[in-house]
């Protein structure tokens, strides 16, 4: 049995209601001049309901979401690797490996579709997908709704994030009276706080910025523009995306999704018709191991694979040359240190260690 540490999120609801929505730093705007790389805060939606925050905090720690009670969302999305997973593939509530690697969450909600391939096209969907997969939490809608609408902990919470689906009992006791639509929508918005947006890339880009970026981490910046923008970005040279907000690929449907083939290998049978979508390139550094099938140990071992490991056919034109040949990077190793540098940067270290997104269960 555990028990959530409820009295310090109802302090942090009484603190929420008192100012409603969480306040987000933007004491100056954001210039990323000197790298000719610009996005906008404002573009970004970081106006949360901090109620459904907590809700879904705890819904998402909550082994209650599982069949048997063995796993949580957070079992396979762990903080300390950007609420991505340490192994290929994570194990579901019945010891079962998932079909794919479990991917980071951070900035996931700025996507246009969710999955490796992009099956999914909300993130209140993709929230509630795992809870019914028969790999991973093995539960049915109703289930899911019947036990958090009365397993005690939940009352106040909900009466807080859904006061008008409540319901006091003869007792005092509170139930939820929500539809799962409601669950979907507070473990979304959970997620939706998992923005980064203070990796070193951010800072040094901040006008009067104290820190900079060192010399090799932004000669890798130029290699990734060169080699790696074309894909992992947003459209055109300025805005970056894939790996920062506010935009992702996924913004150009057309010109990625569903055809992009970097040449690894697609899973056996039946999904070998799914191709993969490209992937945030946020925190990247603690996600390992990489590919939607886990299959590279090290940010080394990729920057390796595009350099000269692309096999296959059907392959993206932007691995092509000119000739329509495989292109070969012919990156040198001072070269490939400063790529794997420039990744690095891209770490916003708070989301792996802050409380406000750690397990609220006292084990
Ligand atoms: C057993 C491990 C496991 C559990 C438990 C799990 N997930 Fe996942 N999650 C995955 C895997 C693997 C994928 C990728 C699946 C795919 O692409 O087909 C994924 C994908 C996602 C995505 C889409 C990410 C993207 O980049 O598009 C979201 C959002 C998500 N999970 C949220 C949750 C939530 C919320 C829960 C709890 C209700 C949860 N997950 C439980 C393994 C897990
Ligand atoms: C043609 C488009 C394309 C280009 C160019 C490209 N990538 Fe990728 N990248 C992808 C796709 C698609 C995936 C997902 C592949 C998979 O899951 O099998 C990916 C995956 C990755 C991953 C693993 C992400 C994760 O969460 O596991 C890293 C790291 C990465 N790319 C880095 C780079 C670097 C560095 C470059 C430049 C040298 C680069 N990419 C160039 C499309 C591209």
């Amino acid at each position: 049995m555990k028990y959530i540490s409820i009295l310090s999120i109802l302090l942090i609801l009484a603190f929420a209601n008192s100012c409603a929505k969480v306040e987000v730093i933007q004491d100056e705007p954001i210039e990323l001049s000197q790298l000719d790389f610009n996005y906008d805060l404002e573009e970004l939606d970081l106006d949360f309901d901090e109620a459904k925050v907590q809700l879904g905090r705890v819904l998402f720690y909550d082994d209650l979401l599982s069949l048997n009670g063995k796993v949580s969302c957070g079992s396979c999305h762990r903080q300390e690797y950007a609420f991505g997973d340490n192994q290929a593939f994570s194990e579901g509530f019945e010891g079962k490996a998932t079909f794919k690697n479990t991917p980071t969450l951070v900035n996931v909600h700025l996507n246009s579709t969710f999955m490796w391939d992009s099956r999914i096209t909300t993130i209140v969907s993709a929230s509630l997908t795992p809870a019914f997969d028969s790999n991973e939490m093995g539960l049915k809608s109703g289930d899911l709704v019947n036990r958090v609408n009365h397993a005690p902990h939940y009352g106040d919470l909900i009466a807080a994030a859904f006061p008008e689906h409540t319901d006091v009992q003869e007792d005092g006791t509170v139930i939820g009276t929500l539809k799962i639509n409601h669950v979907g929508e507070a473990l979304a918005e959970f997620i939706k706080t998992l923005t980064a947006v203070e990796s070193k890339f951010d800072i040094a880009g901040k006008a009067s910025s104290a820190v900079s970026m060192s010399k090799d981490e932004e000669a890798g910046l130029e290699l990734f523009r060169t080699h790696c923008n074309s894909c992992h970005t947003a459209l055109g040279d300025a805005v970056f995306a894939g790996d920062r907000p506010p935009v992702y690929y996924g913004g150009n449907t057309n010109a990625g999704f569903g055809t992009v083939n970097i040449g690894l290998d697609l899973l056996p049978g039946q999904l070998q018709q799914v191709n993969s979508r490209i992937p945030t390139l946020r925190n990247i550094g603690s996600s390992a191991p990489y590919m939607h099938d886990g299959r590279f140990e090290t940010l080394r071992e990729v920057i390796d694979h595009y350099d000269d490991g692309v096999k296959g056919e059907r392959i993206d034109a932007r691995l092509l040359d000119d000739k329509g040949a495989i292109k070969k990077l012919n990156l040198s190793d001072t070269e490939k240190d400063q790529l794997e540098r420039f990744l690095l940067t891209l770490t916003d270290a708070t989301i792996e260690t802050a409380e406000k997104w750690s397990d609220p269960f006292i084990k």
